[in-house]
């Protein structure tokens, strides 16, 4: 694919890519239609150097579309539309936000399309964030499974990390960020297994281990071998995206066909991201499209 305004460079065999050449805060609309192109083509990309403060950040995230929701994570007071997700140096042997793999908010009726994730203070080494490409778990199963997804759907629910019962409703862990759990995180929405990006075309599994809790109309433990089999499957070496990060860089990944995991790996330091969210569509089966 060819770009005019911006320069892209590929991260990892499994996508994500650079975007060089580009003031976030002066961006024409051609500009803006490039990103969405290579985020499309790369499902993640990072653009360095962009000193963002939260007004700018949430114009620039406006231009690619409404603001998505934020269930259990109050925005900042002056920017609501903004999460801070913040580890302190003293928060040491605690749960990080976004440790284990996710879609974000899945277990909405419309998801976020994408998500924008922006480095305002980092640890010196460390808090790299994963992204796994689900176009390439999709298509690296085999047509008998393919087939047995796409005519299955699975539920999706917050109640394992919001909860009552949860690891955050103790208080212990996320103490820096404004977290809400409660009875809410309890509803559930059923989702196809295998979703059509709308744009591209293309399927993608949509899985993961912390909101997706069993397949419709069958049990837990029912589901848990073909569920354990996928969440793991869907991770696999071959289809990761790393970013590592630098101070002002801007990440931004498409949420409905990759999963993502924030490294828990800086104890005795700080770090702060400031997080937006794009609303996306209800999710569209691959078999029905
Ligand atoms: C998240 O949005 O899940 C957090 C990602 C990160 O902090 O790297």
């Amino acid at each position: 694919m060819t770009y005019r305004k911006i320069q892209v460079r590929q991260l990892s065999g499994a996508g994500g890519a650079e975007i060089t050449g580009v003031d976030l805060t002066r961006a024409d609309d051609d500009t803006i239609a490039e990103i969405q192109r290579a985020l499309h083509e790369h499902l993640v990309v990072t653009l360095p150097d962009q000193p963002l403060d939260d007004r700018e950040l949430s114009r620039f995230t406006a231009r690619l579309g409404p603001f998505g929701l934020e269930p259990f994570v109050e925005g900042e007071t002056t920017h609501p539309n903004v999460i801070a997700v913040v580890k302190e140096a003293d928060e040491t042997r605690r749960l990080n936000f976004g440790g284990n793999w996710h879609s974000d908010w899945s277990f909405l009726e419309t998801p976020p399309s994408y998500t924008l994730l922006h480095a305002r203070q980092l640890p010196p080494v460390g808090g790299d964030t994963l992204f796994a490409n689900q176009y390439l778990a999709f298509e690296s199963l085999s047509p008998g499974m393919q087939a047995l997804l796409e005519q299955t759907n699975a539920v999706h629910s917050a109640r394992r990390p919001y909860g009552p019962q949860s690891h955050l409703a103790s208080g212990t862990h996320l103490r820096s960020m404004k977290i809400r759990t409660g009875p809410e995180a309890l509803a559930e929405f059923v989702h196809p297994m295998v979703r059509r990006h709308p744009d591209t075309g293309r399927r993608a599994l949509y899985v993961n281990k912390v909101y997706t809790i069993r397949l419709e109309d069958m049990t837990e433990p029912e589901s848990a071998g073909l569920l354990g089999f996928l969440c793991e499957h869907s991770v696999r070496p071959e289809f990761i995206i790393r970013v590592t990060w630098r101070p002002h860089m801007l990440t931004i990944w498409d949420n409905r066909v990759v999963q993502h995991l924030a490294v828990n790996d800086y104890d005795g330091h700080r770090r702060e991201m400031h997080r937006t969210s794009v609303l996306g569509e209800v999710p569209t089966a691959a078999a029905a499209a």
